[in-house]
């Protein structure tokens, strides 16, 4: 076992100032939180909300407000129409956000909140990490329970002209507020709520299978919350209008990436950023990269996340029979399982794609400077290609 000089939990920094509206009929209560002379640019995507009741009740609950509208923002966020929506706001001086949808919606309106007023080429917030000092407030109605950036402060733009999918984080796009209404997410296709089950599982994974910290309640956050999510996934793909297990679902997504369970632990996040180059580069959904590279990811790095993986295999998975290597091999298996019994497919192969593509996606990442990976930031370009290797 290799040990690491230095604990986390020696000292760390928490800040979420996010207030979550949760429950049936909390879209009303929006009006109570934007300010009533504020001039609110509501975000979209591609029409959901408008067929499943949503729209109708923002526009209910924001009847005495000044609204305008930006939609047809798609999933995997595109530069190109959201600097349509960065005009409109400085055109109609807009002082506050609404974001109304996925983490797509959601993410791209913290663009366009540090956009507004962000002098320069707005590329650079993202591929130049530069240096944002203002943005416009803005609020969130979640559609999708995944990604969590309804109470977090990261954001992923992709820019299709050149196939490029980076992330950046501002605390000053932390939501002010997030409306959680578990049955407005009755309406999402069934891939979509497995999308986001497998999303949420495996940020939960980032930060909790690395090596051990003496971080015991952070374990036991995150084994909780993959725990609910091996029960309740399954439950709600049954019964899509189980108002329970929706709402289950709904906050083990948003706890998941909220920054809480990560902080205090070392952080893997490698499996995002090889996904996120298979996304920008091949469009497939964020969370069918996620469910291709987790399951490798875990084989190629047994040894160095040994102790947390037969921890995981006990603890989450039940699994007591076997030598060391034989639990560990087990507790992978359980999590591609998990996932195709959620129904992603969890190999290139699957998707079309062979071993043409790793060459591809270790270029994207090697231009954008993500390398070296990992919790001990060990994971170079040759491991990335092992990686994909055992992904095809
Ligand atoms: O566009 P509409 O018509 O609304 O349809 C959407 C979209 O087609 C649909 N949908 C959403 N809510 C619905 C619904 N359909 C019916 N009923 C509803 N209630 O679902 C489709 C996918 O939406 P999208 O927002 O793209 O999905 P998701 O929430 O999974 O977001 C994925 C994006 O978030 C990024 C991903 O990289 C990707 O770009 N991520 C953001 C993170 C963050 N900010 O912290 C972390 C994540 O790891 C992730 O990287
Ligand atoms: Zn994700």
């Amino acid at each position: 076992m290799i040990t690491i000089e230095g604990n986390p939990m020696d000292c760390f920094d928490f800040y979420n100032p996010v207030k979550v509206l949760f429950g049936k009929g909390k879209i009303a209560a929006i009006a109570n939180e934007i300010p009533t002379d504020a001039r609110v640019l509501m975000t979209y995507g591609g029409g959901s909300i408008k067929k499943n009741g949503v729209y109708e009740q923002v526009k209910a609950a924001l009847a005495k407000h000044t609204v305008l509208e930006f939609g047809g923002i798609t999933p995997n966020p595109e530069l190109e129409i959201l600097l349509d929506a960065v005009k409109l706001a400085r055109t109609e001086e807009i002082t506050y956000l609404l974001a109304i949808g996925g983490g797509s919606v959601i993410d791209a309106t913290k663009f366009i909140a540090v956009a507004v007023p962000f002098v320069g080429d707005l590329w650079d917030i993202l591929v130049a990490n530069a240096p944002l000092t203002a943005a416009l407030p803005l609020g969130t109605v979640l559609t999708l329970p995944a990604t969590g950036s309804e109470m977090n402060s990261y954001f992923v733009v992709t820019r299709r002209s050149s196939q490029e999918k980076l992330q950046s984080r501002s605390e000053l796009v932390f939501p002010r507020f997030s409306v959680l209404d578990p049955t407005v997410t009755f309406s999402l296709p069934r891939h979509q709520i497995s999308n986001g089950i497998v999303d949420s599982f495996t940020h939960t994974l980032e930060q909790y299978l690395t090596y051990p910290v003496n971080a015991a309640l952070q374990d036991r956050m995150a084994e909780s919350i993959l725990l609910t999510l091996i029960e309740e996934g399954p439950k709600t793909l049954a019964a899509p209008t189980d108002y329970d297990a929706r709402a289950n679902l709904m906050w083990c997504a948003t706890i998941a990436d909220n920054e809480l369970i990560g902080a205090g632990v070392p952080q893997d996040w490698s499996t995002h950023m090889i996904a996120h180059e298979l996304t920008a580069l091949y469009g497939l959904d964020h969370a069918v990269t996620l469910a291709i590279i987790m399951p490798s990811l875990l084989t190629y790095k047994r040894d160095t996340k040994g102790a947390k993986l037969l921890q995981f295999a006990r603890r989450v998975w039940g699994i007591t029979q076997g030598n060391d290597e034989q639990r560990i091999s087990q507790a992978i298996s359980a999590t591609r399982n998990f996932f195709e019994s959620l129904g992603l497919s969890t190999r290139l192969r699957d998707y079309g794609l062979d071993s043409s593509c790793i060459s591809e996606v270790i270029e994207s990442l090697d231009k954008h400077d993500l390398v070296p990976l990992g919790e001990r930031q060990d994971i170079t370009l040759e491991d990335v290609r092992q990686i994909l290797s055992l992904s095809i």
